[in-house]
């Protein structure tokens, strides 16, 4: 089954490309190279022995999108193509909206016309905002988005659930990623941030290898273990083998379909944990301190992913010595060292 993975080259992408060729599917990759680079390929390559088909480009591109899907015989979609820097999508709304949203609506169309039923679209936990009470499940009502980033998510669902509302003939999963780290096992392909890392686990192995001087532990001082924020961190090659146990459920399904899973470990870790386990994996010091907090931070948020598990039959198979291992083996294979 030919499977088109929007934003193929990005670090939750490409390992799903890998983990699709593992299983079974013939992975198509369209990127348009904005937050991933083309050596990606190659990395890919290395690990599977085989030179995948990849098309430049945007998703907002309608004629791109029928003529890939058209020319390779899709039978499949894997959305992960979308901006996703918080900060950013504050400063330059529209950007967000266009790319993240009107990409969506413009895949949606060339599904319905082309008569192509799969569709896993990539959201967040970002959906839930603030929780009440941990861990989330997807019956958990969702928060209002704190940024315009988080509202792309949001709205996406809105739009696949209306879309199936009205008897459309496709079938939908939409995934709910908690943190994803770590990297290929390999260290072939990996999370590769552009300038400055927003997201824990590169700050921190940028900051062991000597890139960034100090990582600052945002906050210490919230209602938690050890007062450092709880997040659900999940390696990156667990999370890509979700989508494919997700295509699995839709092969089986009869349109119109449309389901939600979390797509987490079950388990929170603070910041601090997160530190100390890089610290003890690697066996190294890391140089940090606490600072303030950073806006928009939620406080704790992990997921009950017992849906994902008792529908899907997808379980998480590696730990968190695992992520952090595979993390740091990847900074340093980058930065040969
Ligand atoms: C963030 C986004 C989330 C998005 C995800 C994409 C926010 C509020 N949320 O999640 O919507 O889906 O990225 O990858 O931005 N931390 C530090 N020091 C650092 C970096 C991070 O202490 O230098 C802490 C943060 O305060 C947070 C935790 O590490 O408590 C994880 O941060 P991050 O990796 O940015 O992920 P989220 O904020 O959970």
């Amino acid at each position: 089954m030919k499977i088109l993975v929007t934003g193929g080259a990005g670090f939750i992408g490409s390992h799903t490309v890998v983990e699709l060729l593992n299983a079974g599917f013939s992975p198509v990759i369209i990127d348009d190279l904005s937050n991933s680079k083309k050596s990606v390929l190659q990395g890919l390559k290395n690990i599977t022995g085989i030179d995948l088909p990849f098309y430049e480009g945007d998703c907002n591109d309608r004629d791109l999108l029928k003529k890939v899907i058209s020319a390779e015989g899709i039978e499949g979609v894997i959305h992960f193509a979308a901006y996703k820097a918080v900060g950013e999508s504050v400063d330059q709304p529209l950007k967000y909206y266009r790319n993240n949203v009107g990409s969506l609506v413009t895949l949606l169309e060339v599904l319905s016309e082309l008569k192509i039923k799969n569709l896993v679209f990539s959201s967040s936990c970002t959906v839930y905002g603030q929780p009440d009470i941990v861990p989330v499940s997807e019956s958990t009502p969702r928060k209002p988005a704190e940024s315009p980033y988080g509202n792309t998510k949001t709205i996406g669902e809105d739009i696949l659930r209306d879309t199936i509302k009205s008897g459309a003939a496709l079938s939908i999963i939409s995934l709910r990623y908690f943190n994803p780290i770590g990297a290929h096992p390999s260290a072939e392909i990996g999370e590769l941030p552009t300038g400055v890392p927003n997201n824990l686990v590169p700050y921190i192995t940028q900051t062991a290898i000597g890139i960034r001087k100090k990582l600052t532990v945002f906050g210490n001082d919230y209602n938690t273990k050890d007062g450092s924020n709880v997040r659900d961190f999940i390696h990156v090659v667990d999370l890509a083998k979700a989508h494919v146990s997700a295509l699995n459920l839709l092969k089986k399904s009869e349109a119109p379909f449309y389901d939600v899973f979390n797509v987490g470990t079950g388990t929170g870790n603070s910041v601090l944990e997160i530190i100390e386990t890089f610290e003890k994996v690697n066996d190294l010091k890391l140089n940090y301190e606490i600072g303030p907090r950073r806006s928009g931070d939620v406080e704790q948020i992990y997921g009950n992913v017992d849906k994902a598990r008792d529908i899907m039959g997808w379980q998480v198979e590696k730990t968190l010595d695992d992520s952090l291992r595979d993390a740091w083996a990847w900074e340093k294979k980058i930065n040969n060292k």
